[in-house]
């Protein structure tokens, strides 16, 4: 039995940087709160630095105390490592839980990983919830946006807490119980996806300005800040500015001068262009940003492609592509790329029988995760009035997109005709010209698989489908 006594209002295990900042922010908003981790000296460590805080924390040295000390029915938030850590973690708590206890999984899991856990639970107890925390280690400390999955009496035991936990956007809570089972990890693996695709359009525009237009790290960080003044602000926007005005401690350079360009990736923006690839939803922007990622990490047969071709970069003359039109087409880029996530969400949705409100998603993104930003706000009142309509198709967006369309096409052809890599950007335009054209070129498809396969197609003058062209004999 534990020293202290169902005392803890809920209970949380991993005390990595992530749970670490998690617990502490349950605490300061005063709920008593059960730690754990696998080793004690990092609990023992955690309980010192906490300070005052730590009158709200309660420590186990055995994961069995740790049950003890929190109140029923339990509610244990899991901050493991995504994957094997997770079920293990599941197996080891199982017999001690009640099954009305609650486990929830705070970590970055593969939703099919969720839906598993979710029907396991259902099988075996304890119940399970499965929730997506985004915002890193300020967010998880300071208030993160949460997404929530799993079922709604899952979400009444702790939802109070989430939500007191959670950012805020002007003063409504960022958490949300968005679905049953993988849902919020659904949504927060395309929060992901939609942050590799913001990140790299970013990148793209550094990468114009950069060696297209010889401009230093600060003058670049000087447009980004700029930037966060319109209607690009964002968190993401305002660190690139920062990252691009900082210099080295070590050699005075600018630190975008000495980060390697090798991208790392944990995976939740692959999960979403594989997503996008089963659901058969286009998510371009996304799947350019991800297969960006994976170029950048061919350092080695990058160099020697430049030695083969000789570098792509060329400068651009300043007066081909304005700064304000580099910025138009970030706009474009981003109301596309927000498009396609939402597009993901809800055929996941329908495929899923999940209630997914994508109002309330774009709400509960607009503080405290990495993708907040002004442009989530009129994205939610969009959504609000249609959200089966494409987020294109909305007044506002639609407007925007015809305020912008040319600066986008100017900027991908200017950059192509200099050799400036510009892949998301450039899914984002061909999506947009394909989602506005009716008749588009998929008739040559259908011929040629008729021509080697005899797959039939429908004909634009008669109804139903399994014509075939003249040419099977030939
Ligand atoms: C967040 C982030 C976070 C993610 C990191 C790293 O919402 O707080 O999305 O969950 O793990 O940003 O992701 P990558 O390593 O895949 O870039």
């Amino acid at each position: 039995m534990s020293s202290h006594g169902a005392v803890a209002e809920i209970g949380l295990i991993g005390l990595g940087t992530m749970g670490g900042n998690l617990a502490l922010n349950i605490a300061e908003n005063g709920f008593q709160i059960a730690v754990y981790n696998r080793t004690t000296e990092k609990t023992d460590q955690f309980i010192t630095k906490a300070g005052d805080l730590s009158a709200k924390l309660v420590p186990s040295k055995t994961l069995a105390d740790f049950v003890a000390s929190i109140k029923t029915p339990r509610a244990v938030i899991l901050m493991v490592p995504a994957g094997e850590a997770v079920d293990a973690q599941i197996e080891a708590l199982r017999p001690l839980l009640d099954p009305q206890d609650l486990i929830i999984d705070a970590g970055n899991a593969n939703y099919h990983d969720t839906n598993r856990r979710a029907k396991e639970a259902d099988e075996k107890g304890p119940r399970f919830l499965g929730i997506g925390v985004s915002g890193g280690e300020e967010g998880a400390r300071f208030g993160p946006s949460i997404m929530g999955g799993g079922a709604n009496d899952a979400w009444g035991q702790v939802g109070h807490i989430l939500e007191a936990i959670s950012a805020k956007y002007e003063g409504e809570p960022c958490a949300a119980h968005l679905g049953e089972a993988g849902a919020g990890h659904l949504v927060k693996t395309v929060h992901n996806g939609i942050e590799y695709a913001d990140m790299q359009m970013i990148a793209e525009v550094y990468g114009v300005m950069r060696d297209g237009f010889g401009m230093s790290a600060q003058e670049i960080g000087a447009v980004f800040e700029d930037w966060n003044g319109g209607i690009l602000q964002s968190y993401l926007i305002e660190i690139s500015s920062k990252v691009a005005k900082t210099a080295d401690p070590e050699s005075g350079a600018p630190m975008l001068d000495i980060i390697l360009d090798r991208a790392g990736q944990k995976g939740t923006g692959r999960w979403t262009a594989i997503e996008a690839l089963m659901l058969g939803t286009p998510a371009s922007t996304i799947e350019a940003a991800v297969a960006v990622r994976n170029m950048s990490s061919r350092l080695d047969e990058r160099k020697t492609g430049e030695t083969a071709f000789g570098a792509a970069p060329q400068p651009m003359d300043r007066s081909l592509v304005r700064i304000n039109a580099l910025e138009a087409a970030l706009v474009a880029g981003k109301i596309v790329c927000y498009a396609q996530g939402f597009d993901l969400i809800l055929e996941a949705a329908k495929q899923y029988g999940w209630a997914m409100p994508l109002p309330k998603i774009a709400k509960i993104w607009r503080n405290g995760c990495i993708i907040r930003s002004a442009m989530l706000n009129d994205m939610s009142s969009a959504l609000a009035d249609d959200d089966a309509r494409n987020l294109m198709l909305a007044p506002f967006f639609s407007a925007k997109l015809k305020e912008t369309e040319g600066s986008l096409r100017q900027v991908v052809a200017q950059a192509a005709l200099h050799g400036l890599p510009v892949p998301a950007l450039s899914a984002a335009l061909s999506y947009f010209d394909i989602m506005r054209t009716a008749r588009s070129t998929a008739n040559m498809l259908q011929g040629q698989r008729d021509f080697f396969g005899a797959h039939g197609f429908e004909r634009t003058d008669k109804d139903g489908g399994g014509f075939h062209g003249p040419w099977a004999m030939g």
